[in-house]
């Protein structure tokens, strides 16, 4: 059983000042490709609130919930051996006061299976960043494109282009390292800006969109596998294409049952030892000879005549 990534290790990992390798995080919303992410050797595991725009092919995050997330995190937990869990605290979870913020925060470890949350937000989310460290949950923190916040930007936009903008966001992300986050996601903004940024902070940084300049990076599972055929935004790279080769392979496995390719005797069951070797003609005798001799066709279905 390979050991589990700790928040200490992830918050040493400050990568672009020698201080260990860079972090490669992904997302991820099921045990299945968990344990493909697990087994490539990421760092850590995000079930992000992007699940409302990936899984549930919603447009946005917004309509995500606790439950929702929780969901999702213990098929994760359930597929990761060694990677660290990272749970997103959804819309509305964590805005309407510092004790529903720790309370929801607290069901993600406890019903998610999660070893930490993540939040968007700067200045303005310090104290509940502050409760939530406090309270020996720990938080990663998420600066510059915040898609929560979708509307207000005007659509999912680079931030901080210009000088007031960009003191902005780095004071939001020197205010929540200073809070206690042990982590800093930087989305969307340009790449010197998330180099200050890492520089300014004594936290790893995880950029997506945000250029080379951080600790690490993270990317949506299913962009970097080409899952998602719609949509490539700039800063993903598809290191596979997915979507493509499975449209393939479901084409062959249509054509071959079609054409009764599938399935092969390879993919059948035999007769029992006591069945008369016999070619199936009616229903009866083509269940029994794929479920064997003494299968019982009315225990199973009830009365057929
Ligand atoms: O929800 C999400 O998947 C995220 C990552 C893209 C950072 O917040």
């Amino acid at each position: 059983m390979a050991l589990k990534v700790t928040v200490p290790e992830l918050r040493a990992r400050k990568a672009t000042t020698g201080r260990g390798e860079r972090l490669a995080l992904v997302t991820a919303y099921d045990a299945t490709f968990a344990r493909l992410f697990d087994q490539a050797g990421v760092d850590a595991i995000l079930v992000g609130d992007s699940l409302g725009m990936v899984i549930q092919g919603g447009t946005s995050t917004l309509g995500v919930t606790v439950d929702e997330v929780c969901y999702h995190g213990r098929a994760v937990a359930r597929g990761t051996q060694r990677a660290h869990l990272i749970g997103d605290m959804p819309f509305l979870s964590y805005h309407t006061g510092v004790d529903q913020a720790v309370a929801n925060a607290g069901r993600l470890l406890k019903e998610g299976g999660f070893e930490s949350v993540k939040l968007e937000g700067g200045k303005e989310m310090a104290d509940v960043v502050q409760r939530m460290v406090r309270m020996g949950i720990p938080v990663v923190g998420h600066v510059g494109l915040m898609p929560q916040r979708v509307h207000a930007m005007g659509g999912f936009k680079v931030q901080g282009k210009d000088e007031d903008a960009a003191e902005s966001i780095l004071e939001d992300a020197m205010a929540i390292a200073e809070a206690g986050a042990f982590m800093i996601v930087v989305e969307g903004v340009p790449a010197p800006l998330a180099a200050r940024i890492t520089h300014a902070v004594d936290v790893p940084t995880v950029g997506i969109g945000a250029g080379l300049q951080c600790d690490g990076q993270i990317l949506v599972g299913y962009d970097l596998l080409g899952l998602n055929d719609s949509l490539k935004p700039r800063f993903v790279k598809r290191y596979e294409a997915f979507f493509q080769r499975g449209v393939d392979a479901v084409r062959s496995y249509v054509g071959e049952v079609r054409d009764g390719a599938f399935p092969g005797p390879e993919h059948s069951f035999g007769l029992g030892p006591r069945a008369p070797e016999a070619s199936p003609r009616t229903a009866e005798a083509a269940l029994a000879h794929v479920h064997g001799a003494d299968f019982d066709l009315a225990a199973a279905y009830g009365p057929t005549h």
